[in-house]
């Protein structure tokens, strides 16, 4: 048996722009999906998943005819909580060249499913390490990334951004630009998360700002200028300079908004944040719902948070400069 474990992520910056080749930061956060394999004599898999925010349910399936699992909740949330997984499973059996290695999977997550904070991706990072280290197979941070990504694309199909998983298996701050993946130097950070309990539709957002670009000059000008305050904020996180990095999220957020991005949780999270005396705050991912993230140090954000309308959860979460790691074997 093994047990391997990948942070979630919050983007710092960069989010939508980065679709257009402008570089984006995400950052992984101490909140992680935990995931179990132990090999099976059979060739069947059969998945535990404890909290994906879903009530846990329990799935068994073979690799033959009867591929579909029989269980007794929505068909979509055994899609959405599954596909990864057994994606994952793909890849661990591939990595280990044993097509046919049955096993048995337990997911715990502490990451809310959808809202934006990755937990897709740190599943499917998680579920490769364990996997094929069950199948005595260790693969290297760049080989895990790379295979979810082939997970997620999988999984998405084949619209997926490396960003996610990228940083679920490295850690730390990361720099995305195209495909050049690359970790970067961040100082401590004080992140504190708002989840509205929500989720947008990314591809819906995704090709909302693609309109928007191509109507309107000013929404050209705006993805540029998120790709410039993207430069600043790099230099802002290798100087250490928290306040400034703030005043770059406070930026970045109005840019996002005058794409069309926010919504009024967001918004009101955001300005709770703000009026709480946070160093800045801002959306984090597609948007439309889902989650923020504010730099804090202190108490008042996650407490005014979670007096704050709309909001379902508020929780800090400091940068992760560990990515995918055993927990146990
Ligand atoms: O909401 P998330 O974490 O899936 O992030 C979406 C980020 C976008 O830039 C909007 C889309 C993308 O694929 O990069």
């Amino acid at each position: 048996m093994v047990v391997s474990s990948a942070p979630g992520k919050v983007y710092l910056f960069g989010e939508h722009a980065v679709v257009y080749g402008e570089p984006a930061v995400p950052c992984a956060i101490e909140r992680r999906a935990q995931v179990t394999a132990e090999e099976r004599d059979d060739d069947r898999i059969r998945v535990r998943a404890e909290d994906l925010s879903l009530d846990g349910f329990t799935v068994e399936y073979g690799s033959a005819s009867d591929a579909a699992p029989d269980v007794d909740v929505a068909e979509s949330l055994v899609e959405a909580g599954m596909g990864y997984v057994d994606a994952a499973v793909e890849q661990a059996r591939d990595a280990a060249d044993a097509p046919e290695a049955g096993f048995d999977i337990t997911v715990e997550s502490e990451i809310p499913l959808g809202g934006g904070l990755g937990s897709s991706a740190a599943v499917a990072v998680a579920g490769i390490d364990a996997g094929a280290r069950e199948l005595g197979v260790e693969l290297s941070t760049e080989e895990i990334a790379e295979r979810a990504y082939r997970a997620e694309l999988a999984v998405q199909d084949g619209e997926a951004s490396r960003a996610d998983t990228f940083c679920s298996a490295t850690g730390g701050a990361v720099r995305v630009e195209g495909d050049d993946c690359r970790a970067i130097e961040a100082p401590a950070l004080p992140l504190v998360i708002g989840f509205d309990g929500g989720a947008g539709d990314t591809g819906e957002l995704v090709a909302g700002v693609r309109a928007l670009r191509e109507e309107y000059d000013f929404a050209a000008d705006t993805v540029s200028g998120i790709g410039d305050l993207v430069r600043r904020g790099e230099r802002a996180l290798a100087d250490g300079d928290l306040e400034e990095l703030g005043r770059l999220m406070d930026f970045n957020h109005g840019l996002l908004e005058a794409l069309g991005v926010s919504s009024r949780s967001l918004d009101n999270m955001v300005w709770a944040a703000r009026d709480a005396d946070a160093l800045g705050a801002k959306l984090t991912g597609a948007g439309g719902g889902g989650c923020i993230v504010a730099l804090d140090p202190s108490d008042g954000t996650e407490t005014a948070l979670k007096f704050t309308p709309g909001c379902e959860d508020a929780f800090r979460a400091e940068l992760d400069t560990e990515g995918v790691r055993v927990e146990d074997r």
